[in-house]
C-alpha cells in the first residue's frame, strides 16, 4: 500500500511521521514545491525509525508527480497556513490555485487514489480538488471535523478530570467559527456529558472548540500541526485497513441533511472505497439552524471559488 502526502510543511511532515509510525504501509511519498525539504524530514523520519521501532520508510521527493504513481491514498497539505489576525478563508486564492495544480498532477498519476484535503480553507479547498480531480465525491473529502471533535474532547476531558480517550462525540459543519458540536451526541464511557458537566462551562467550552484554531494561531503565529497531522493519519489508516470507522468529515452532499452540491462535515464511514456511507443523524431544530447557518457561509466560499474560477476561465 502506498501513500502519498502533498506539502512536507508542519502538517504533512507530521502525518507521513506518525504513518511511519503506525507501520503498516510498504511506502509512503512526501512531496513538496521547496527543494530539499520533503527528502531533509523523511531522512530525519527514518533516523527516528531504529529509536521509534518501525519498518516503513519516508521517501521525500522535489515536486517530482511520477515517484507518487499508483498511490492508493493521497493527502494534500499544500498551501499556506493562517498567521495571527487571517481567518481560514482569506488563503483563498493562493492556495486555490495550489490545490488545483497538486490534484491535476495526483489525478494523473494515482488516477484511483483517494485523495484527503486539508489545505484550507478545508470545506472550499476540498471543493477546489474534487472539481480538478474529476472523480467520484465518495473518493475526494476533507481532514476538519477529527481535528475540531479532538479540540473538544481534550477540553471537556480537562474540564471533567478524566482521559480523553473516554469522550465521545461528533461535530458538523464547516471549518471554521461556525462549526456546530453537538452536545446532545457527546458522552462520557456512555454517560451523557450535561451528566457531568454545567450548562455554562459546556457552552465555555464549545465556543472555545469553535476558535480552537485560532487559539493556537494566536499562540504560534502559525496554525496547528500535531493534532491536525495525526488526524489525517488517522483517517489514511481507517481506509486502507477498511476499518469501516465513524468520523466526521467534510463530504459532498446530495441531499442528505437537505443540502445538495456542497462540501460540508458530517459523519461518514471510511473504509477501503473512501465515505462509505453518510451517516444522517435526527437533528432536533436548534441543532438543524445551526448547521444551516454554519452551510451558508461555506456556500459563500465556495461561491467566492466559483467566481475565481469564472475571472480565470
Ligand atoms: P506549512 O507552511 O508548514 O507547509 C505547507 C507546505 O506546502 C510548505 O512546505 C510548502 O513549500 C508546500 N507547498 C506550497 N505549494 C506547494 C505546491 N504547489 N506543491 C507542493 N508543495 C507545496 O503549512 P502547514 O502548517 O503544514 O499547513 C498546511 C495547510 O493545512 C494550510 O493551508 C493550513 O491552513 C492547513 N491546515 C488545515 C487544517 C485542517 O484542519 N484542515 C489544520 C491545520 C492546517
Ligand atoms: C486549525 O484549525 C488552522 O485549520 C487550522 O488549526
Amino acid at each position: 500500500m502506498k501513500v502519498t502526502v502533498v506539502g512536507a510543511g508542519n502538517v504533512g511532515a507530521t502525518c507521513a511521521n506518525v504513518l511511519a509510525h503506525r507501520d503498516f504501509l510498504q511506502e509512503v511519498v512526501l512531496l513538496d514545491i521547496k527543494e530539499g525539504t520533503a527528502e531533509g524530514k523523511s531522512l530525519d523520519s527514518w533516523q527516528q525509525a531504529p529509536i521509534d521501532y518501525y519498518s516503513t520508510k519516508v521517501t521525500g521527493i522535489t515536486n517530482d508527480y511520477s515517484k507518487t504513481a499508483d498511490s492508493d491514498v493521497v493527502v494534500i497539505t499544500s498551501g499556506l497556513p493562517r498567521k495571527p489576525g487571517m481567518s481560514r478563508d482569506d488563503l483563498i486564492s493562493t492556495n486555490a490555485n495550489i490545490v488545483k495544480s497538486v490534484t491535476e498532477s495526483i489525478a494523473q498519476y494515482s488516477p484511483h487514489a483517494v485523495i484527503i484535503v486539508v489545505s484550507n480553507p478545508l470545506d472550499v479547498m476540498t471543493y477546489c480538488a474534487y472539481l480538478a480531480a474529476k472523480k467520484d465525491s465518495k473518493k475526494v473529502f476533507g481532514m476538519a471535523g477529527i481535528l475540531d471533535t479532538a479540540r473538544y474532547r481534550a477540553f471537556l476531558a480537562d474540564e471533567i478530570g478524566c482521559s480523553p480517550k473516554d469522550i465521545q462525540a461528533i461535530l458538523m459543519g464547516g471549518h471554521g467559527d461556525t462549526m456546530v458540536p453537538l452536545p446532545r451526541y457527546t458522552t462520557v464511557s456512555g454517560i451523557p456529558v450535561t451528566e457531568l458537566i454545567t450548562p455554562d462551562k459546556l457552552t465555555a467550552i464549545i465556543q472555545r472548540t469553535k476558535v480552537g484554531g485560532g487559539e493556537i494561531v494566536n499562540l504560534l503565529g502559525t496554525s496547528a500541526w500535531y493534532a491536525p497531522g495525526a488526524a489525517a493519519a488517522q483517517m489514511v489508516e481507517a481506509i486502507l485497513k477498511d476499518e469501516k470507522r465513524i468520523f466526521p468529515c467534510c463530504a459532498w452532499l446530495t441531499g442528505e441533511y437537505g443540502f445538495k452540491d456542497i462540501y460540508l462535515g458530517v459523519p461518514v464511514v471510511l473504509g477501503k472505497n473512501g465515505i462509505e456511507k453518510i451517516i444522517e443523524l435526527q437533528l432536533n431544530q436548534e441543532e438543524k439552524t445551526l448547521l444551516n447557518e454554519s452551510a451558508l457561509h461555506v456556500k459563500e466560499v465556495m461561491d467566492v471559488l466559483d467566481q475565481m474560477k469564472r475571472v480565470n476561465a
